[in-house]
């Protein structure tokens, strides 16, 4: 396994390009089980989660094409197999997202469960009551979740919580439906939306994407297109918090700054100066940050993806600050690792109250999930001393060379073998 290790209090200045939405990326390429023909995915962002998407792909028997700049064609004429197997799934619990889609093309599928993860115990009960309310029959046995349908049928699917990838499995399986599916408490995230888009280029019929309630008239068939992924709007905010903790100035394009509005404004409350054109956003912070309070929601809330990042940003703040986690019912380790570098936070429920401290101080940390692990870089870049980050295959799931684009800011980072 490798590491991180930083040397903190550098100011991070310039400008670097942000990647495609790992969280687009993911159900897109599902989606192409469901069209007849090839797929060309573009804006694919070099990831271990997109490695791992493909390699199951693969081993279903879908051909994989890598051009250059990261475009990825996908041709389901040569499918095999309809089973996501354990080794591959209990990595990447997206993985999920193929059940949809071999349901609806082919009327059976085999997918490992996920299991939890770090955050949480992040069950599938919403995926699977919506996959049975459209007539699929499914047996939860062995770690599996083994399904068979004949053709899906059109259903009225209220689901209990918003759920992103539940959205999006139920959107893809209604797609080949036969008759009307009208999915309610759908997701409304970017992503979905994104997802949304691609279908109807295959010949979907999916109206109300980006509202609470989707309506998705099922076809006889879908066609391969070529698609381009959104940008990146976690890996676009986690380097601006990152330039506001060190009291920097960076500019970064290819992104979409109206996806990150309440990011902007939560940034803006903190002190920085913000300024955003129609694909780049610049972010200069004169001196320390103040702390700000929030509390993470479903889209258009504040992202739960972000809590993490602004909690190393209030832990070196001015004054105090409250972030309470609303989506995920144990998304706070990362404040276990921050307070061995001296910040001062105490977690009560599903908030951590922070106190800003003028200094962090370097120590080992590990890294225990995707967006904790990037908020420990961030601490590491204000930490006095030399910080050593562990286990960060997580942070190669969700960000595209996290080091070089750092470095390419003035951080002092670099990643060693362990
Ligand atoms: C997606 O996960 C994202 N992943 C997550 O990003 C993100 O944190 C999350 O949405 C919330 O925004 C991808 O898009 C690949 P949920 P997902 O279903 O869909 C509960 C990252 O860092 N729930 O929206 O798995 C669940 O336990 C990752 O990039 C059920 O109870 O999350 C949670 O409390 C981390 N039953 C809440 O809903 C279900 O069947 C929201 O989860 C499904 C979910």
């Amino acid at each position: 396994m490798e590491r991180l290790l930083i040397r903190g209090g550098t100011p991070l200045c310039g400008e670097i390009r942000i990647s495609g939405a790992k969280n687009a990326a993911l159900p897109v390429m599902a989606a192409t089980l469901l069209a007849d023909g090839p797929t060309i995915v573009g804006n694919i962002p070099h990831l271990h989660d997109v490695t791992t998407t493909m390699e199951l792909l693969g081993r279903l028997g879908v051909e994989l094409t890598v051009h250059e700049g990261m475009e990825v064609e996908v041709n389901t004429a040569t499918i095999k197999s309809l089973q996501a197997p354990y080794e591959l799934v209990k990595t990447m619990r997206a993985s999920i997202l193929v059940l949809g889609p071999l349901l609806a093309r082919f009327g059976e599928a085999e997918v490992s469960l996920p299991g939890g993860c770090a955050i949480g115990s992040r069950p599938v009960d919403i995926h699977v009551d919506g996959l049975r309310a459209m007539g699929a029959e499914i047996e939860v046995a062995d770690g599996y979740i083994k399904g068979r349908a004949g053709r899906l049928r059109g259903a009225h699917i209220r689901m209990d919580l918003v759920s992103v990838t539940g959205t999006e499995n139920l959107m893809m399986a209604a797609a080949l439906a036969h008759g009307t599916t009208v999915l309610e408490n759908a997701a409304r995230e970017p992503e979905v939306i994104n997802l949304a888009t691609c279908i109807n280029a295959m010949g979907g019929r999916v109206r109300g994407a980006g509202t609470s309630t989707l309506t998705i008239e099922g076809v006889e068939r879908l066609y391969g297109v070529h698609h381009r992924v959104l940008p990146d709007r976690i890996e676009t905010g986690t380097y601006l918090v990152a330039a506001a903790m060190t009291g920097g100035e960076v500019r970064l394009k290819d992104t979409a700054p109206a996806l990150v509005a309440p990011l902007l404004d939560k940034l803006r409350d903190s002190g920085a100066e913000v300024e955003a054109g129609r694909d780049w956003v610049a972010l200069r912070m004169r001196g320390r940050p103040r702390a700000v309070d929030l509390q993470t929601a479903p889209y258009p809330g504040f992202p739960t993806d972000m809590q993490a990042q602004f909690c190393a940003l209030n832990a070196i703040s001015t004054g105090a600050g409250s972030v309470t986690e609303g989506v995920f019912e144990n998304r706070f380790m990362h404040c276990l690792e921050m307070q061995r570098m001296g910040a001062d936070i105490r977690i009560e429920g599903a908030t951590a109250q922070i106190r800003g401290v003028e200094r962090l101080t370097a120590a080992p940390v590990i890294a225990t999930d995707l967006r904790a692990s990037a908020s420990l870089v961030l601490a590491g870049l204000v930490a006095e001393g030399e910080t050593r980050v562990d286990r960060i295959y997580h942070i190669d799931r969700g960000y595209e060379c996290i080091e070089e684009k750092l470095a390419q800011l003035g951080a002092d980072i670099q990643r060693v073998p362990d």
